[in-house]
């Protein structure tokens, strides 16, 4: 089968083309490298760079490389970036899913597998967090994402096009060779930020709020290992083909962990003393994100296979430890 995968330079992408073509897959990939790394990209994939807001090229691409599924990781995913500039979310993650489902459905490709998010819930009531749950985001970025669900549900009754959206908890780890992992400028997410602050020795690491309603004060998050992640995307794909009905599913862990939780964890595995200071609160973070995971379990007979957090903060550290400057090395 061909994949067409959206946005395959970033971190997440990336690690899917590298898994799609070990699971003998082929592999196109279209990336516009705003934010992705051309180095990050396997030499064993097709490679074009664009937009996915580009219609006609989408479109070309689709029908001349005879594509069978399309996986698009190309949305804008940082949430305090959505808070100060929304429209910028609005603008590329709704309408790059716009461009796409038309140009899927101008070369009559009809399956796709979708980074969706666990910000599509906002403010949870109850923890562990159901597919059923009320869906409320807090921020742009939960929002864009809600809303792309729901265009892509519509292009399913209308136009046949048949999606999966994952719903993402906190995707963290590297590769276990330690040769693709996180590499965003600026760097906002909590374990590449403690890790780059362990390499630098810079002390500028900040754990923002500990005021929350947890049991240490600050957020609990759900961390799941990228690796186990595009496992479930590559069995999401198969399940897509085989049943032809579009699903959601959370991917998660199910194990919360609080940022000082994994600030230890990080202290355990890397053997430093990495400093931190408590800043303020984070715009648009809400108290805690655990996932139930039962239903991809079950239907997608998916099982991570690196449930704690030193596992998965180990992958990073080897990937950090090589790649002090990320890809410009
Ligand atoms: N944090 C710090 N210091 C830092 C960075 C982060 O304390 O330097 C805290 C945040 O305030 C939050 C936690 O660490 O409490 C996790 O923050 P991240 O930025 O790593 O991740 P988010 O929870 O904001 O968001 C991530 C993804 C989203 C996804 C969400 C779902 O980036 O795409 O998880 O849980 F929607």
């Amino acid at each position: 089968m061909r994949i067409l995968v959206v946005g395959g330079a970033g971190y997440i992408g990336s690690n899917a083309v590298r898994q799609l073509l070990d699971a003998n897959y082929e592999v196109v990939v279209l990336d516009a490298l705003y934010s992705g790394h051309r180095k990050a990209v396997d030499a064993r994939a097709k490679f074009y760079q664009g937009s996915i807001e580009n219609k006609f090229l989408v479109s070309q691409i689709l029908r001349h490389e005879k594509i069978d599924a399309v996986m698009h990781f190309a949305a804008y995913s940082l949430v305090p970036e959505s808070m100060k500039n929304p429209l910028k979310y609005y603008d590329n993650n709704v309408g790059g899913m716009i461009t796409l489902l038309e140009a899927m459905q101008d070369a009559k490709v009809n399956y796709l597998v979708f980074s969706s998010s666990a910000a599509t819930y906002g403010i949870p009531q109850t923890l562990p967090i159901t597919e059923d749950s009320p869906l409320n985001p807090i921020n742009p970025y939960g929002d864009t994402k809600l809303m792309m669900e729901k265009i892509m549900h519509w292009a399913d009754k209308a136009n046949g096009i048949k999606s999966i959206a994952l719903r993402y908890f906190n995707v963290a780890g590297a590769s276990m060779d330690g040769q693709t992992g996180e590499d965003h400028a600026p760097e906002t997410h909590l374990i590449p930020n403690i890790l780059n602050s362990a390499v630098r020795g810079d002390n500028k690491f900040t754990i923002f709020g500990d005021d929350y309603d947890t049991p240490d004060g600050t957020n609990v998050r759900d961390y799941i290992q990228v690796t186990d992640l595009i496992d479930a995307h590559i069995l999401a794909l198969q399940y897509l083909i085989k049943t032809n009905l579009s699903n959601v599913f959370n991917l998660g862990t199910e194990h919360g962990y609080s940022n000082l939780e994994i600030l230890q964890a990080a202290r355990k595995v890397t053997g430093i003393k990495i400093p931190y200071t408590i800043g303020p609160r984070r715009n648009g973070d809400p108290d805690s994100l655990v996932a139930d995971s039962t239903k991809a379990r079950t239907i997608l007979n998916w099982q991570p296979q690196h449930e704690n957090a030193e596992d998965l903060i180990a992958s990073a550290w080897k990937w950090h430890q090589t790649h002090p400057n990320g890809y410009d090395d």
